[in-house]
């Protein structure tokens, strides 16, 4: 007996009952209508986020000219180099909360002369400016990114915010480009995508939708798109399922924003343990609030398609992530936290939620990339590592900008006591280049899924694949141990008449090209 499950148009449908029998191979069946290509997937999908909070910038990014640690212009180069190879496309800065108390203008000029402050939020450290607009601008220079800039309306004015904007965006005579061309920076950068605020509904001032609704539409209004750059403006979106959020959102301010953005986290819960500490139940119950995104996704979409039918403003997912206890020892102001196989699997199952939306949701930023929460880094001065996280990144990079194919799936579900959410995730796209790549994940931590892939349109001739796997599901990798989890060749897959055969490990992430 299985459980099945299909994937309709991006949403989860279960019906029937019972897990599959002892010892009898469990079976999924997956049709890839590669004949009905849809939306492409948009790289921004793969975006992250980087915030001033504990060692993300300051240590993870910045270590400033003078370090002994390889740099340029006081960036870390291991850290550039490392992120170059996912192909970061967009980054998210310089909040989160943070975001609210910043006041710009103390970040721009020479670094001596640059007023300190506290960061309230985040461990009640000093936070010096030392990195500011000119230095994360060239921060995603070096990556080739494109940068998104989330102004301050929580305790900012509003000329504050339309003030930025000019300094880095406008090209002709005036204070503002005055101003920059005065700190060495002559040619406006030409930022595109611009926040209007964050989490006005909690750290970013406990707003109301109705009152954050109005605020929005003042700020956005100086929010001005300069020369032949169209600015992108971003408005706060619901807290998790706070759908009345976007409702008013979308009914208020709706023709006014670009992106309306939402947050999301999931973590280790009520037993608010550290990343490593858990049992089969935790994975389970991870997992579990991992695949919630579909519905929040999909409700969001459902509201945003009654006031916006023609999908004009994307659902932007610009936080989201695993949230654990603090890493023992560590500052917990600073949300430190290792990450295993386990987040590596949320990471799949995310962006494969992601992918099947690519019509509405249209950016996501992990939060965040160094050294804080479902970080794609750690660091320790020197040392540096890359997450099984990462290494899903690297995997999914087949997917930016390829055409969406909708898949339908039927897989046993993954069960634990009476709960049981599906075993099996999926996404599909075609490249420009012709080739398919299917992304899978194999949820269940003790056995394996073997899945038969019909596809429609297209006769494979050849398939190769990677896999993401451990023995031990708290797999991670450390300073001393950097490839404990790593990606490696998948040869449990085969070509046949009609598509595909692939025996996907237990508790892996598995990446398939075909041609
Ligand atoms: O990512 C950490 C924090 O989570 C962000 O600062 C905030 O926006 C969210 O609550």
């Amino acid at each position: 007996m299985k459980l099945r499950l299909t994937l309709v148009m991006g949403a989860c449908i279960l019906s029937g009952s019972a897990a599959w029998a002892q010892n009898e191979p469990p079976v999924a069946q997956l049709v890839i209508n590669a004949d009905q290509p849809q939306a492409v997937i948009d790289r921004n999908i793969y975006g992250h986020f980087s915030e001033h909070l504990g060692h993300c910038i300051y240590g993870g990014v910045w270590v400033g000219e003078d370090s002994p640690i390889p740099n340029t212009r006081g960036i870390r180069n291991d850290v550039v180099a490392a992120l170059k190879q996912i192909k970061i496309p967009v980054l998210r800065w310089p909040g989160g909360c943070f975001a609210d108390e910043y006041h710009w203008r103390d970040g721009i000029g020479p670094r001596q002369n640059r007023p300190s402050m506290i960061n309230t939020h985040w461990g009640g450290v000093v936070e010096n400016n030392h990195f500011g607009t000119h230095e994360f601008l060239d921060f995603c220079a070096q990556l080739g990114c494109q940068p998104y800039i989330c102004g301050n309306l929580g305790s900012g004015e509003v000329k504050e915010m339309s003030e930025w904007v000019e300094y880095v965006n406008f090209d002709g005579l005036s204070p503002m480009s005055g101003l920059r061309k005065a700190n060495g920076r002559e040619q406006p950068w030409g930022v595109k995508y611009f926040g209007v605020g964050n989490e006005n509904w909690g750290c970013g001032g406990n707003m109301t939708p109705e009152f954050y609704a109005d605020q929005y539409k003042r700020y956005a209004t100086y929010v001005r798109s300069y020369g032949t750059n169209r600015i992108f403006k971003i408005a706060c979106g619901p807290n998790s399922g706070d759908f009345n959020w976007t409702e008013v959102m979308m009914k208020e301010a709706g023709k006014r924003m670009d992106g309306l953005a939402l947050h999301y986290y999931c973590g280790s819960g009520r037993t608010r343990k550290p990343a490593r500490e858990f049992e089969e139940e935790d994975w389970f119950v991870l997992l579990r609030s991992a695949l919630r995104m579909e519905e929040l996704v999909t409700r969001n979409c459902e509201i945003m398609d009654k006031y916006d039918p023609q999908k004009r403003v994307a659902l932007v997912v610009d936080e989201w992530g695993t949230w654990h206890a603090v890493e023992p020892g560590t500052n917990p102001g600073f949300l430190y936290q290792q990450n295993t196989l386990r987040d590596a699997l949320v990471a799949g199952v995310t962006l494969n939620i992601f992918n099947n939306h690519s019509d509405r949701v249209r950016m996501a930023n992990i939060a965040q990339t160094i050294n804080v929460l479902q970080a794609m880094i750690l660091t320790d001065k020197e040392k540096m590592t890359v997450t099984p996280t990462y290494h899903v990144y690297e995997m999914y990079t087949v997917h930016h900008d390829a055409r969406r194919l909708p898949c339908e799936l039927e897989a046993p579900n993954y069960t634990s006591g009476t709960n049981a959410i599906p075993g099996v995730s999926v996404s599909a796209s075609r490249a420009k280049d012709g080739k398919l790549h299917v992304t899978l994940c194999n949820l269940n931590p003790r056995t394996s899924v073997s899945v038969n892939g019909a596809i429609r349109g297209v006769k494979p001739g050849a398939i190769s694949g990677r896999v993401l796997t451990a023995e031990d599901m708290h797999a991670h990798n450390t300073f001393e141990n950097p490839q404990a989890v790593q990606p490696g060749a998948f040869l449990n897959c085969r070509v046949n008449e009609g598509g595909f055969t692939a025996k996907l490990p237990a508790k892996s992430v598995v990446s398939l090209e075909l041609e």
